[in-house]
């Protein structure tokens, strides 16, 4: 068995503001995070030679993995957040207030709902097939970064939940989750490295 560790970034100054989006760097919580996470990912793998370390393409992740040393890291656009097409930097409050029904119909079926030029999470989901296929493939452990709707769905499909609870899954800040892969099949430890 080998361990895949799933995690968001630290927090980004965007996750302070309560804005969705953006491409913003980390705020200070979100720094003190990398340094933790890079401690226990240099620990963890200490023997494993193999390991990789993945990102989406935005600042945030990317700086997350900044810290850690010792692994070749690669940069993926599937794992880069849902976009949020004309939401994109705004508020819950905002977009509930100036497009009533967008917000709405989101609440509806988030699942189904796309963002006016942006994502829906079944995008979001279609998008992650090849770094699934990818994260299947490899022997060594991986270490993926990325965002809260993205790891919804790639969390769902190491732990079998159904699609339709995917947006709704708990996905904390800095919170790792690892999943081991063996014969009898998945089994998953959470290390919570902040409050
Ligand atoms: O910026 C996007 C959020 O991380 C996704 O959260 O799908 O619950 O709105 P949400």
């Amino acid at each position: 068995p080998r361990p895949i560790l799933l995690t968001r970034h630290g927090e980004s100054r965007d996750n302070v503001r309560g804005r969705i989006g953006g491409d913003t760097a980390l705020s200070g919580t979100g720094e003190l995070y990398a340094k933790k996470l890079s401690n226990f990912v240099e620990k963890r793998l200490k023997n494993e030679r193999a390991a990789s370390i993945w990102t989406s393409t935005l600042q945030r992740t990317i700086l997350t993995a900044n810290p850690i040393g010792g692994f070749p890291k690669v940069q993926w656009r599937a794992l880069d957040e849902i976009n949020a097409g004309v939401c994109d930097g705004m508020t819950y409050e905002e977009i509930k207030k100036n497009m009533p029904e967008e917000y709405e119909s989101r609440k509806k079926d988030k699942l189904r709902y796309r963002y006016p030029r942006g994502e829906s999470y079944l995008d979001v989901i279609q998008r992650l097939e090849p770094v699934i296929i990818e994260l299947e493939r490899q022997r060594a452990p991986v270490v993926v970064i990325s965002h809260q709707a993205v790891l919804r769905a790639l969390y769902a499909y190491f732990a079998d939940r159904p699609l339709k609870e995917i947006p709704h899954i708990e996905m904390p800040l800095h919170t790792i989750i690892e999943i081991q892969m063996g014969v009898t099949g998945v089994q998953e430890k959470r290390y919570k490295l902040m409050d």
